[in-house]
């Protein structure tokens, strides 16, 4: 939640700039045949959870249940603890950032832009990317990254909440296939989601990264917690199985173990991540 102004004119205003040019026939955009927005699961915000009379979509957790250890999300119509169940391509779309707003509007400017100027439009709601080649240096591209930083220079690892937030970690081989098979389909005007439909934990992550890098650093489960984030995710996968035949083929544990080797050839250095968490207190995004 730094760079508002800016998310939105690279992510909003670039798609459209891009529009305008296959609009107006520019630089030779007659060629171009398929549009696929790289769009993703934050659009969803906290997703798809199933309450005590059927589905939820659990809005921002409580400040007070978080300053209480209280991490779960509830069902807002019960107050209930909930449970995570698969997102799926119809739930309900309330992005809990800026980042996740800019790629609603994204995604529905190559949707709506793509029918209008008749190229087939897709897009992909990619979950948490990772593997080689990912930057090492940008603290906004992932724990993994992170962590990996951090434990190479056998510094400790402070774990928000309890550890067991979750995220549906996708290994880039499989974004690669996926993006290929729809790029290659004629589907058009739809979104897929494309993960691995497994949810692995924030500890998981932590512990596997450390046992590939023989690290002295430790793991300590801190409490604090960042406004804003959510708690769960885990995407269904139905639909781009269905459609396109997709199926994700590396698990995390094969995934994490060739990510960790590709580090291992990478320099180190700051990944910026210090700082990033004293941005966020000083903004008052971290507790
Ligand atoms: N990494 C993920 O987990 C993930 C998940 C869902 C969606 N996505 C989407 O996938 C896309 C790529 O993300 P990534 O994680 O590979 O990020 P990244 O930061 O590794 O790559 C972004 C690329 O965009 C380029 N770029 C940035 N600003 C630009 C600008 N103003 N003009 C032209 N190029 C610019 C950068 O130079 C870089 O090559 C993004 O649209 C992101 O929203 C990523």
């Amino acid at each position: 939640m730094y760079e508002i102004d800016r998310y939105v004119d690279v992510n909003a205003r670039g798609t459209s700039l891009l529009l305008d040019m296959l609009a107006k026939k520019e630089a030779g955009s007659e060629s171009v045949r398929r549009l696929v927005v790289a769009s993703s699961r934050a659009i969803y915000g906290e997703g798809k959870y199933q309450g005590r009379d059927g589905f939820v979509y659990p809005c921002a957790r409580a400040l007070e249940d978080l300053q209480n250890g209280i991490f779960e999300c509830r069902d807002p119509d019960s107050g209930d603890i909930a449970t995570p169940v698969p997102t799926d391509e119809s739930s309900r779309i309330h992005p809990s950032s800026i980042y996740g707003i800019t790629k609603q509007v994204q995604e529905q400017l190559i949707l709506t832009g793509g029918a209008a100027l008749g190229i087939g439009a897709v897009a992909l709601r990619y979950q948490n990317v990772y593997g080689p080649g990912q930057s090492l240096k940008n603290p906004y591209t992932g724990i993994l990254s992170i962590f990996s930083t951090l434990l190479l220079q056998g510094k400790d690892v402070n774990i928000f909440e309890d550890g067991k937030e979750s995220r549906d970690f996708v290994f880039i081989d499989d974004v690669v296939a996926a993006t290929i098979a729809v790029i290659d389909s004629d589907v058009t005007g739809k979104a897929y989601n494309v993960g691995t439909g497994e949810a692995t934990d924030v500890l998981t992550v932590a512990h596997s990264l450390k046992s590939n890098y023989g690290s002295g650093g430790e793991i300590k489960v801190s409490g604090n917690f960042r406004i804003g984030d959510i708690r769960h995710n885990i995407a269904d996968l139905s639909s781009i199985k269905r459609d396109i035949g997709f199926v994700p083929k590396v698990s995390f544990a094969e995934g994490v173990k060739a990510f960790s080797q590709w580090v291992k050839t990478q320099e180190i250095s700051d990944s910026g991540y210090e700082r990033s968490v004293s941005e966020l207190r000083a903004k008052g995004l971290l507790k």
